[in-house]
């Protein structure tokens, strides 16, 4: 017998009243006339879509996550010199982990480090353009050797961009491909490689909800995102047997540098204490996926489920 409740059933919404939330999200403008054909195929999908987003909220998932928290003894951060990344360095730190600090802006990242110390934590730097894969591999062996082993490896550096596609230039989707995939990609190995020595240890790489769905002006970030989801997700199958965990942190909109350029209304817009606070749990848990806020994950895993002509109708009236 199938227990999962509906997504309507964890909202409390009716069938008919959930569909047009989701519409409502402010993603979708006034006027769309053609509203009942999205309906219906929402609608016809809402059985798959359901048990996908009851995945965020289910709470017998929940009970037997919480039963095994890891606690970290040396972590190597990518992005910590501000927004979520440095959340969670910060966060790590005050709980006695010694954490490597990567970043380009080494001012951000003795400031981090100073206040980490200041704690009584233990923090070192490592100013480093992930761009550079060579440089971010032989970064990562150091301080592996250095640490004594890294057991939590986190590719947090991203770099964002919205643009339509009839305005995007190789000059913009190369940067984001370099820092978010091939940057990523990098810091993850890196980090394997002394994890499957000592057959132990949490790899994690922040993508994005963006990476579930085509959204809008959105063509390179949204790729190089599915492109890191899709690596985690190949990583997690084939370490499954060999003692190491691979997260894969999806946050919606939460409120640092990358978004504050942003002139349209982000919905569920969150506080980064919040995102960090949301994504360290998730880390110590080793859930397989870390999404959040949870509406914005649920209409995501919704919009995943959708028949593609019902995302192409409303994709198109999507805010962005
Ligand atoms: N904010 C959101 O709404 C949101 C939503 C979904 C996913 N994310 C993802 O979350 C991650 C963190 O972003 P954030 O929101 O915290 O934004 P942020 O405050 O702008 O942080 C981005 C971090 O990445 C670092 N970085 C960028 N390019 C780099 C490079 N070439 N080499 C090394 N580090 C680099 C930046 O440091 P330096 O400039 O000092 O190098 C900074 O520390 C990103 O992967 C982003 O895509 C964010």
């Amino acid at each position: 017998m199938d227990f999962q409740p509906t997504l309507e059933q964890q909202l409390g919404l009716g069938a008919n009243e959930m569909t047009s939330r989701i519409i409502r999200l402010g993603w979708v403008g006034r006027g769309d006339n053609d509203r009942t054909h999205v309906e219906a195929s929402m609608v016809q999908s809402r059985r798959i879509a359901s048990r996908v987003a009851a995945a965020h909220r289910h709470p017998t998932r929940r009970a037997c996550s919480i039963a095994s928290v890891t606690t970290f003894e040396n972590a190597f951060i990518t992005g910590a010199s501000s927004g979520i990344g440095r959340g969670l360095a910060e966060r790590l730190g005050r709980k006695g982990t010694r954490v490597v600090l990567a970043a380009r802006r080494e001012a951000e990242l003795q400031t981090l480090a100073e206040s980490i110390r200041a704690h009584g934590g233990h923090a070192d730097t490592c100013v480093l353009d992930v761009a550079d894969t060579d440089a971010t591999r032989k970064a990562i062996r150091h301080w592996n050797e250095e640490t004594g082993g890294l057991d939590l490896v986190i590719a947090n550096a991203g770099v964002g961009i919205m643009k339509p596609a009839h305005r995007l230039s190789w000059e913009d989707v190369e940067p984001v491909l370099q820092v978010n995939v091939l940057g990523a990609f990098a810091t993850l190995l890196a980090g394997l490689e002394g994890m499957v020595s000592r057959g132990r240890g949490t790899l994690v790489g922040v993508s994005s909800l963006a990476a579930m769905r085509g959204l809008p002006k959105s063509g390179a970030y949204a790729a190089s995102k599915a492109a890191l989801a899709t690596f985690l997700e190949t990583l997690r199958t084939d370490l499954d047997r060999k003692g190491i965990r691979v997260v894969d942190v999806r946050p919606g909109y939460v409120d640092t540098d990358m978004t504050r350029k942003n002139k349209f209304k982000m919905p569920f817009l969150m506080d980064v204490d919040q995102a960090a606070d949301l994504t360290l749990k998730g880390i110590e848990r080793g859930d397989a996926i870390v999404a959040y806020p949870w509406p914005t994950a649920s209409a995501m895993s919704l919009a995943q489920a959708l028949p593609n002509p019902a995302w192409r109708f409303i994709s198109k009236r999507i805010k962005m």
